[in-house]
Formats: C-alpha cells, structure tokens, sequence
C-alpha cells in the first residue's frame, strides 16, 4: 500500500470516528444541560426529598440534585406529623441533615409546611379550645422557624385551606376547608399562623400555598382569602401554586387559566412560586392523596407520551419565563419518577432511572437565551 493510500485510508476511517465523537459529545452535553443553568438569570428550580437516612441517595442521585437544583424543599420531614409527632417529640434529625447539605452545596432551602390539616398528630387538637390549639400553635411554629432561622429561604406556612370544587355561590367567598384548625380556632388561624411565622424569623418569605387555586371557583375564592389575609396585616409575601398537573387536565382552558392566575396573585403585589410541579402522563392530577402512589413499576411510557409530556413541560415554563418578574421559583415535587409520589404516572423530567426524559430538554430549550 502506498503511503498516499495508507493516508486516504486513515481519513477515511477516521471521519466516521470524529462524527461519532462529535455526536457522543453533543448527546453527552445534552444530557448535562442543567437546568438550574438555564434559568439562572429566572428563577430557582426545585426538588422535594428528604434525607432519611444517611445513605438515602446513590452518588448518581446525588450528582443529579447538585447539577440540576438549586433549591430543596423536604417532602415530609418538616411537616407537622413527622416532625413533632408528640407535643414534647421533635425529629429534629432528617430536616437537619437535608439543611447541612444544602448548606454545603450552596443550595436554597424552602419549608413545608407549619399548618396543614394532613400529616397533623392529633395531640394538638386534645382537649384544646381556641387559645389552648393557638398556643400549641405558636410553640410549633416559633420552636421550628425559630431553629432554622437565616438558613430557611422561605416557608409555605398554611398548605391547603382551601375546599375542593365549589360552585358559583362559594366562589364569592373563602370557602375554607373544615379542617380541625378551622373547627378549633376559626378563620383567622391562618392570619394567626403568618404572624407567629413573622414574630419567629422577620426576614424569611412567607406562603400561603394549595394546589388548583390557578383554576375555576378554586381560583376565585383564593382571592377572596389573600385579600383577607393582606386586609388583616397577615405578612404574606407569596402564593405557591403547588402545580400537580396531568396531560389530560392541561387544555389550552388551563393553560390561561395558569397564566391569568398568576398575573391575579401579582396584581396583589404578591410574590408566585410554582411549588410542587408534576405533569403525570395519564390520571390524577390535583393535589389530593392518594392518586398514582408508588408501587409496581408501570409499564414504560410510549414515545408518543414522552412527547406530550416534553410539549405540556415546555408550555408551563412558557408561562412562568412570561411571568419571571413574579415567578421566584420553580419546583418539582419528587427528584425522578421512581421517587415520585405520583410514581405510577411517570410525572417528572428524569425517568425511574433518574435519566433524562424528553421533558428535560424541552424545559431547558424553554429558557431565554
Ligand atoms: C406528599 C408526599 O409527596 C408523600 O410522600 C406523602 O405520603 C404525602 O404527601 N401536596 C402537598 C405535599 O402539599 O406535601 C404532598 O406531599 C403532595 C400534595
């Protein structure tokens, strides 16, 4: 073989190497596109966890958190029920190890949630009246806020007053939920819930936050109750609209219903966090309990679903780039769709393998350049 052969032989080999690479190279780039990256100059993005033991995460899942968040919320480890199941009883040891890792890693941590009327022991409602539920109250929230003080970004501090449904008639009011805090305290435990949170740390943002409120009656009688609470003084500073939402449930409707809802919150000069973002690929959306659950793997989604899922992903974040001057923040509740609560529907951007799904990409070509 002459040298000139050989050469020619050499490029010709190495051209579909050097595609290979290239393609290795541009696949490997997408699959690292981060998404706290791209919306760095917009909003945070989000993941709920919890650390419940040491070993909780692979180091993949850690790389994961790291690359694509930069804010945490603790799906379960902060709320009333695990946190201080007994009025004497505080698992202090899961929130703390989440707040020493987000510490480390520079990540913004948010709490959720001081007054729900699930995951509540019942011991704060025993033998109490008004003040004595207001004083267990108030102990909650001072001792809680009051540890993490400086370290907490912002609390969501009443999660879900809000009743289901409704019609016309609700729609012209509150249409609280009847929740042993509005059985035991009235309505203004929630303006009493702001002020304690308030009294425990001056700075730290302040949520009131529930899922559907961007939508229908819902939506009108969460303006009835923030009107309220900023009429009372209550120092709320943002809504969160949790964002559960399904393929099914996002019709073009909804979409505006989204973004009308958020220009509503900030005409009341309040701050939006999207707190809770999934997008199942089929079946329940809404925040309620108990719709898809974790269990037996599903069978994988179809392409055609992934698609769908990659298009409703990329119109949300549409939305909430149209609104950044409101929008602080964007998170998703769960880190892949094998740690979901909503496993069953395969709801977030990363699949059971914490990989990259379509939606990824989707959200991140979302982002303004
Ligand atoms: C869910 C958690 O993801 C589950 O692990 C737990 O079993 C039940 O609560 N709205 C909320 C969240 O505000 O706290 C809920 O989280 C999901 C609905």
């Amino acid at each position: 073989m002459t040298a000139n052969l050989l050469l020619a032989r050499r490029s010709f080999l190495a051209a579909p190497a050097a595609a290979l690479f290239a393609q290795r190279i541009s696949l490997s780039a997408a699959a690292v596109a981060a998404m706290k990256d791209a919306y760095r100059n917009v909003f945070l993005i989000g993941t709920a966890l919890d650390f419940r033991r040491p070993d909780e995460f692979t180091s993949e899942e850690l790389e994961l958190i790291t690359s694509h968040f930069n804010a945490l919320t603790p799906e379960n480890s902060m709320k009333p029920g695990p946190i201080h199941p007994q009025q004497d009883t505080w698992n202090w040891a899961p929130p703390d190890a989440l707040l020493s890792f987000s510490a480390d890693k520079r990540i913004k941590t948010f709490g959720h949630t001081l007054v729900w009327h699930a995951q509540t022991n019942p011991w704060f409602f025993e033998n109490a009246n008004r003040d004595v539920a207001l004083a267990r109250l108030r102990t909650h929230i001072h001792t809680l806020v009051g540890r993490y003080k400086g370290r907490i970004a912002g609390w969501d501090v009443v999660n879900e007053a809000i009743n289901d449904g409704g019609d016309a008639t609700t729609a012209a009011t509150e249409n609280l939920r009847n929740s042993r805090w509005l059985q035991t305290v009235g309505p203004d435990f929630l303006t009493q819930a702001f002020g304690f949170a308030r009294e425990a740390d001056p700075d730290v943002a302040l949520h009131y936050n529930d899922y559907t409120i961007e939508s229908g009656f819902k939506h009108q009688s969460s303006l009835v109750l923030l009107k309220r609470l900023i009429a009372d003084g209550a120092p709320i500073t943002s809504v969160g609209i949790q964002g559960h939402w399904s393929l099914t449930g996002l019709t073009p409707e909804r979409y505006q219903q989204i973004d009308d809802a958020i220009a509503h919150y900030k005409a009341l000069k309040l701050k939006v966090a999207i707190t809770e973002l999934d997008v199942t690929l089929s079946g329940a959306g809404g925040g309620q309990l108990g719709g898809g659950g974790r269990g037996t793997p599903p069978p994988p989604p179809t392409a055609e679903q992934l698609q769908a899922q990659a298009e409703a992903y990329a119109k949300l974040f549409g939305i909430f780039v149209k609104h950044r001057d409101a929008v602080d923040r964007v998170t998703f509740w769960g880190l892949h769709d094998r740690r979901s609560w909503r496993s069953a529907q395969s709801p977030l951007a990363f699949d059971r393998d914490g990989k990259p799904k379509p939606a990824l990409d989707a959200i991140v070509a979302a982002a303004p350049k």
